[in-house]
Parts: structure tokens; sequence; C-alpha cells
């Protein structure tokens, strides 16, 4: 399987939102599907970062129909904020592309109580997407692609006690990002299933690892040292953030996700089906985050007004 920029089909007449497209694998993503014609939606935390985004897409691909709305993922209250927004202005969303997301940061709770990166990672896409399923169950063929990682697989070493999350204790940045990350796949399984319970079809919902670039978090986290003699070694390893964008790119507009009925799946660079470890495979594990999240929403909303069992 290739896939390629040239591959993606005309999107005239689609809406898409990409979360975190201000900067890595998710601008390079709103770009493309500027490109090709699609309404986008730039959903970032950051209005003067956004706004200089969508002045270089409109400018460089010649789509006006580009616009910056104001997302924090870590905050419920702007979730929910952004999410009221979309659903009063469109009819229809064709495209969540939930990019967004930390790496390896230090321990710290939200203004909701929650530990920052499953909040920014897990809890606040999970949210989103449910207050947005209405729009893509609107679509002829919603799609949702959710962007894990490769490194979700370090949870086959150290599980995951999803009750204790928030908690300071033990908490180590790089393994908790791989747990956000297992998060993102069970969540997408989960999802796929219950559509499929409630007998809604037209909703792809599939998730990828983008593969290995070296995007700001490398260089921010202290991982990795511009111009250091392992960073030129790692640049074998690495590939480049357009080639990183191709995969999810792929899930979000390729038609062989309708002709293939692509549901529920785990993607890897580029665009090929792969497998994901145990513990993401695992239905009482993917009940059971979900459950929790519930849990956390209907506490943490503001006004409380979290609806269950919206599809
Ligand atoms: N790079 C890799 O090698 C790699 C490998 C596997 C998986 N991934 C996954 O790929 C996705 C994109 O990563 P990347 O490497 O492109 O990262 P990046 O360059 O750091 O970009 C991350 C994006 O997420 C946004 N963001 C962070 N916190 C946010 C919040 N609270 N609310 C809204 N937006 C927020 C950032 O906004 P600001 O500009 O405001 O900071 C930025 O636009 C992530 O989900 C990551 O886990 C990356």
């Amino acid at each position: 399987m290739t896939f390629s920029l040239n591959d993606i089909p005309d999107l005239s007449g689609k809406t898409a939102i990409v979360t975190g497209s201000t900067a890595g694998i998710g601008k390079v993503c709103a770009f493309e599907l500027a490109r090709k014609n699609c309404y986008v939606i730039v959903a970032c935390r950051n209005q003067t970062k956004g706004d200089a985004v969508v002045k270089e897409i409109q400018e460089q691909t010649g789509n006006k129909r580009v616009e910056c709305i104001i997302l924090d993922l870590s905050s419920l209250a702007s979730v929910k904020k952004f999410s009221e927004t979309i659903l009063t202005t469109f009819d229809k969303i064709d495209i969540l592309l939930n990019n967004a997301g930390l790496l390896d940061v230090p321990f710290q709770l939200t203004e909701d109580g929650i530990e920052t990166m499953f909040a920014t990672n897990h809890v606040g896409p999970f949210y989103l997407t449910l207050e947005l399923l209405p729009l893509l169950i609107k679509s002829n063929a919603g799609r949702i692609v959710n962007v894990a990682s490769m490194l979700h697989a370090m949870t086959t070493l150290t599980g995951v006690d999803f009750e204790k999350i928030s908690d300071e204790k033990n908490y180590n940045g790089k393994t908790h990002y791989a747990k956000t990350k297992v998060a993102n796949i069970l969540f997408t399984y989960e999802l796929t299933r219950r559509l499929k319970e409630k007998g809604i079809n037209n909703v792809y919902v599939n998730c990828n690892h983008p593969g290995a670039i070296k995007t700001d978090p490398y260089y921010q986290g202290g991982l990795l040292k511009k111009g250091s003699f392992i960073d030129s070694i790692t640049n074998l390893y690495f590939i480049s953030v357009e080639k990183g964008a191709l995969t999810q790119l792929y899930l979000a507009t390729s038609p062989d996700i309708e002709q293939k009925d692509i549901k529920g799946q785990y993607y890897v660079p580029i665009a090929k089906c792969g497998s994901s470890n145990g513990f993401s495979k695992s239905k009482e594990n993917a009940t059971k985050l979900w459950n929790i999240t519930e849990n956390i929403l209907k506490e943490k909303i503001p006004g409380g007004n979290y609806v269950e069992d919206r599809i």
C-alpha cells in the first residue's frame, strides 16, 4: 500500500477539524486538506499562532475557507465552548482529526484537576468527539482519526491503572505518554463497537502511529539537542513531517476507507494496517477506560450537563 499527497481526493464540500494544527504533523495535515479544497478549522489554543497558520495556508493554497477557532483540549470548559460554536455554526462535519498531543511533560494538574497529558491527549479529545458526533453522523461518511503512537506498546510492560492516572506518585512523563496513547487506541476500538451496536454505519473511526518525526517536543523536552551527533545519526530513523502526515491523511481522506469499510483499525506508516498491543485490544480495558472517562466528565464538566448514551 502506498499513499502520497497526490492521492488525496478533491475535498470540495467537506469540512474538517484539525486539532493541534499550529505545528508539526497537524499543521501539514491542515495545509494538505485545504489544498484539496476542504473547509478547514484550525482548532488551537493560541489565537496568534492560529491566525498566523490560517494566513499562511490561505496564501499558499489559495483556499480562503480556513479559519481558526480556539480550543484548549486541557480545559473541559474550552472543549465545551468550542463544541457549542461548531454545533451552532455547521450542519455537518466530515473529518475530525484528533491530532493535538503533549509528549513527556512534568507532572501538573489542569484547572479540572486532571493530569495535564491525560487531559490533553485523551479526556479532551474523548469529550470533543462525543460532542461533535451528531455532526459527524450527518456527513455521508464521517471520519474520526485519533493520532496515537507506537510508544503505546510500552504499556505491555507497565500496564495502566486508569483509576490512578492523575496521581503524582510514581509519575514518569515517558511511560505516562504511552498510557495516554494506548487510551487513544482503546477509545478508537470502543467507539467503533458502540457505533456498530447502535447501527451507525457511516462513521469511520480509526487511529494511527504517524511515524517517528523530529517535531518540537523532541528538542523542547531535552530528548535531543539540535545539531548534536545523536541528532544527526537518528536522522536515519526519523521521517519527515510531510511523510509523518500521510497515514492520518490516508485515514481522513482516502476513498479506500468507505470502499473497504475500514473501521476500528490501527494504521502505521505509510498507510498500512498495523497491529496494536494486547492491552489495547482488551474489551475489558476499553470499557473500563470509557466508564472512567465518562465519570470524570459527569463530575467535572462546568454546569454538569454531560449527556451519557449519546450514541
Ligand atoms: N512526532 C512524533 O514522532 C510522533 C510520534 C508518534 C505520535 N505522535 C503524535 O502525533 C501528534 C502530533 O505530534 P507532533 O509531533 O506534530 O507535535 P507538535 O509539533 O508538538 O504539535 C502538537 C500540537 O498540539 C497542540 N497542543 C498541545 N497542547 C494542546 C492543547 N491543550 N490544546 C490544543 N492543542 C494543543 C500544539 O499547540 P501549540 O502550538 O499551542 O503548542 C501543537 O499544535 C501527537 O498526538 C503525538 O502524540 C508524534
